[in-house]
């Protein structure tokens, strides 16, 4: 199969020198990427600016922003089977980026922040996606409210869900704890284990859907 995966965080610039961005490593849709290879897919890698080297064997895109994301994806998807975005894509950009440093005055400085596309949530709208397709919802409170929301919302197929309250999983770390949720109804929760072993676990399940 060809499966598409986006990971690590977005930069949304300010200035020529500064940016806004998240926590995101990157480290959970790399270990995907790096599982679906093992496992004998084709994987086209999109991701964002992360510390770590794309798998062998991966199509890569390296991409800044979330508009940037939008667009690879929107040229990528058409010949993916599977989609999963991992990515931890900005929902705000600034409205007008400065042209030169912004210098330190007096007072408050005031940034006005629009709407980044959502990438996950045109898939299925705007890009027509009819394959296999897996988000990802980070949350620091009502878990599995938000996740079944994002994955009906989004229509997901599977919505795999994490805990980033807490400071042993998740951002940066290098072990998970996640849920699964499936479109049909379906809850799973995997216990806490390594990305490259999770990684492994959400490829399965997408193999075992897709065969059943
Ligand atoms: N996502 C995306 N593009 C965006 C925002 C999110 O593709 N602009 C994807 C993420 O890759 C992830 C899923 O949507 O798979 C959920 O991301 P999250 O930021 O948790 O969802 P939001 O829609 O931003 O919801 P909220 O702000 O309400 O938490």
């Amino acid at each position: 199969m060809r499966i598409l995966i986006t990971a690590g965080p977005t930069r949304e610039p300010i200035d020529p020198v500064r940016y806004l961005t998240n926590r995101s490593s990157g480290k959970m849709g790399y270990a995907l990427a790096g599982a679906a290879l093992e496992a004998g897919h084709e994987v086209d890698l999109i991701s964002g600016p992360v510390n770590l080297a794309a798998p062998e064997g991966v199509h890569f895109r390296s991409i800044e922003t979330a508009q940037e994301m939008f667009d690879a994806v929107a040229e990528t998807i058409p010949g993916a089977d599977v989609a999963i975005f991992c990515a931890a894509v900005a929902d705000y950009c600034v409205k007008e980026v400065a042209g030169e440093k912004i210098k330190k005055a007096d007072g408050e400085l005031t940034l006005t922040l629009v709407k980044n596309p959502d990438v996950l949530g045109s898939v299925r709208s705007v890009f027509g996606f009819e394959g296999f397709l897996v988000g990802f919802a980070a949350e620091t409170e009502n878990l599995e409210e938000n996740a079944k929301g994002k994955l009906r919302r989004k229509s997901c197929d599977l919505l795999v869900a994490n805990d980033v309250s807490r400071s042993d999983i998740g951002f940066d770390q290098d072990e998970n704890e996640v849920l699964f949720f499936f479109a049909d109804g379906r809850e799973e929760r995997l216990a806490k284990a390594g990305k490259r072993e999770i990684a492994r676990e959400i490829i399965a399940r997408v193999e075992k859907a897709l065969q059943d």
